[in-house]
Formats: structure tokens, sequence, C-alpha cells
């Protein structure tokens, strides 16, 4: 009658410190899995401009510029959809002269993906209407120097699984292009990390 009494009272123990250690664990993974987000780098693998000439009277750029942008979801369990169209832009003297959509609201970066985009894009005249004199003065002072500072800038706004709050995605790109006109050999890049903008809360 004892021993049977003893056992009873062990097996119950035993249940209950396996029922706290298994209540912990699963804490522990859902916690690890959905309790912290952490932003998308994006990086520039590449980057070629093969042409990029300034009209003053017409404030435009006659440009060719071709993009390696790769987007990475470092999350392991939580997809990062967008809730709004991502878009690029390219910047001169921080003035906007081109923009590109990378994604588009609702597409999903899937948790642990890399997506690599190939943004090739030129334009007769793409028009930067506030470039302004300071503007040009610089244009002029970085064609004599040989390399134009061009931004990528990211801009877009997703949802991670699981979470109600919707975060801000901007990221810049200082890009350094010296100028590889068709038929000369290809200039190096140097890979580029884009700066992520301070993140709000819970994002
Ligand atoms: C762009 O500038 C280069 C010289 O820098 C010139 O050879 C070329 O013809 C120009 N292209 C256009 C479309 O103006
Ligand atoms: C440069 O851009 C123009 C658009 O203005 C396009 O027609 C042309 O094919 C582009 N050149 C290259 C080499 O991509």
């Amino acid at each position: 009658m004892c021993d049977e009494c003893c056992c009873r009272c062990r097996c119950g123990e035993g249940l209950i410190v396996f029922g706290v250690i298994f209540g912990a664990l699963v804490f522990a993974v859902l916690l690890a899995a959905f309790g912290f987000v952490r932003p998308p780098p994006f990086v520039v693998d590449d980057a070629s401009l093969t042409r990029f000439n300034l009209s003053a009277a017409t404030s435009s750029f006659a440009y060719n510029l071709t993009v390696t942008l790769v987007a990475h979801n470092p999350n392991w369990a939580m997809a990062a959809k967008n809730t709004k169209q991502m878009d690029v832009e390219y910047r001169f003297d921080g003035q906007v002269f081109e923009r590109i959509q990378l994604a588009g609201k609702g597409d999903k970066l899937r948790p642990g993906r890399t997506v690599v985009h190939r943004l090739s894009s030129g334009s007769e005249s793409a028009l930067v209407p506030t470039l302004g004199n300071a503007g040009v003065v610089e244009y002029r002072d970085e064609r004599a120097k040989g390399t134009f500072d061009v931004e990528v800038a990211v801009a877009g706004e997703v949802r991670y699984t699981a979470r109600y709050t919707k975060c801000k995605i901007e990221a810049t790109c200082p890009l350094k292009l010296q100028l590889a006109p068709p038929g000369t050999t290809a200039v190096a890049f140097q890979k580029v990390k884009c700066k992520l903008a301070s993140r709000e809360k819970n994002c």
C-alpha cells in the first residue's frame, strides 16, 4: 500500500517537472522565432555606370546605370510582407533622378531568403528639376575627378509574420562610380553595405 502511494507521488512530480521544462522550451522557441525582429540588410554587390551626362539647360541626366541589389531576410521564422510598394531611388547630390519599383505591395521575402535584384535603367533625359546651380557645380567637380557619388535609397514598409506593427524600411547605399562607357573594360566595384535608418519601436 505504502509503496504504491510513493510511486504515484514520484510519477506525479516527474510529470510536473517535465511539463515545466517542456513549457519553457516551447516558450523559448516561440520567443526566438517571433519575439525579436531583425531588419533586412541590403547590399549593393555590383554597379556599373556607362553614361552620365548632365544637360544643365534642361536640368536632366542622360544616363545608363545597372545595380545589383541584394536583399536578405535574416529572420528564420518570420516572412517580411510588403504593406506598401518598395522603391529604390537614385540620387545625385541629394536630388532624385530615377525611381524604380523593387517589390510590389503584398510581395513577401520569406524567412532566411535572399533575393538578388538586377536593376538596369537608363534615360535620355531623367529630369532633376531641383538640382540647381549647386548641383551643376558638384557634377562638374565630380566629372573632373572621374568619380560620381550616386546614392541608392531603398524605401518601403513591411509587416512580419505574427506581428501587428508595420515597420518602415529605409536604407541608403552610397556608391562611388567611375564611368565605364560601353566597350571599355569594366571598372572594379567594391561591395557596398547599405545603411539602415534607425529602427522604430518593435521593428
Ligand atoms: C556624353 O558625354 C560624352 C563625353 O563625356 C560624349 O562623348 C557623349 O556624346 C555624350 N552623350 C550624350 C548623349 O550627350
Ligand atoms: C541606355 O539607356 C537608353 C535609354 O535612354 C537605352 O535605350 C539604351 O539601350 C541603354 N544602353 C545600354 C547599353 O543599356
